[in-house]
């Protein structure tokens, strides 16, 4: 694979970041995560605009602008021969020397690498779930790196024969831990946590519930709890890498009949049309 690194395309196994990079000593950076639909970028400009907006958070700016990140994304994609995947940004504060206070005039790390998936054409599987407490700090609003409480919450999930985890916090399911998280009620609204610090803003999230307010669907944002949950007609989750995926067990109970629901069937294929 090629990979990018601070202006250049280089062989994955020439790009090296420094010890001391802040990525690295204190997960000072964010990343995203673009999905690639026949060598098609997905819901590019939700993914620059949230990056922007984790770097604010972080008090950081880009250097790059749109046009240069597409740019760069595109050729990345074109030559890694990339047709289905994802390409993976990060950015980082930069090297200096450890010291909590951030640097100044420190210049940005900056990597993109691609990975194949074959997502689309999978036949979409139900997903089984665990619920796990949010261990999470308390700006999940921000795409950081430091993603250790997702993976042992996927290890939790991964040791008890599941698929993955929702997160809980206050008894309502906050997210999942690489996706956001949904429940159709009886009478056939979605509902999903309202946008706020405690959470990320999805842009499958974003794209999904557009597509629901078009189809007509009934839409409630807000927090929901387990019990709530497992008692649903439906369950589901969204992510660049997930589009939209049925939820049919949580904790032991499977959600209705177990069988992967009518809506979310629906959402996923619009939406993976719509994305191509
Ligand atoms: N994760 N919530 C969390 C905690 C996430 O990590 C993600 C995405 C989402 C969904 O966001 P989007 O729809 O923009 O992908 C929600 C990516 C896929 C990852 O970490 O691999």
């Amino acid at each position: 694979r090629t990979v990018y690194i601070n202006g250049s395309f280089v062989p994955e196994d020439e790009a090296k970041v420094s010890v001391f990079d802040r990525g690295f000593l204190f997960a000072d950076g964010v990343y995203e995560v673009t999905a690639v639909l026949d060598g098609r970028l997905v819901d590019f400009d939700s993914h620059v605009d949230r990056l922007n907006r984790s770097l604010t958070g972080l008090g950081m700016t880009m250097d790059l602008n749109y046009a240069a990140l597409l740019d760069l994304h595109r050729r990345l994609v074109s030559r890694n021969g990339l047709r289905e995947g994802v390409v993976y940004l990060q950015v980082t504060r930069g090297e200096a020397d450890r010291d909590f206070h951030y640097p100044v005039g420190v210049a940005q790390t900056l990597v993109m690498f691609t990975q194949e998936k074959h997502f689309s054409t999978e036949t979409v599987k139900g997903l089984s779930v665990i619920s796990v407490p949010d261990l999470r700090w308390q700006r999940r609003d921000i795409k950081t790196v430091q993603l250790l409480a997702a993976s042992m919450a996927k290890m939790a999930a991964k040791e008890a024969g599941k698929d993955d985890a929702w997160l809980v916090e206050d008894g309502h399911v906050t997210e999942g831990t690489s996706s956001n998280a949904y429940i159709v009620t009886n009478d056939g609204t979605i509902v999903t946590r309202n946008l706020s610090t405690s959470i990320l803003p999805g842009t499958t999230r974003a794209a999904v519930l557009r597509l629901a307010t078009e189809q007509q669907l009934k839409i409630d944002e807000r927090p929901f709890t387990l019990q709530e949950a497992q008692q649903a007609a439906e369950a589901f989750i969204t992510s660049a890498t997930a589009f939209v995926t049925p939820v049919v067990e949580i904790d032991g109970m499977a959600v209705a009949d177990g069988r992967p629901g009518q809506i979310v069937g629906r959402l996923r294929e619009i939406y993976i049309e719509e994305s191509r």
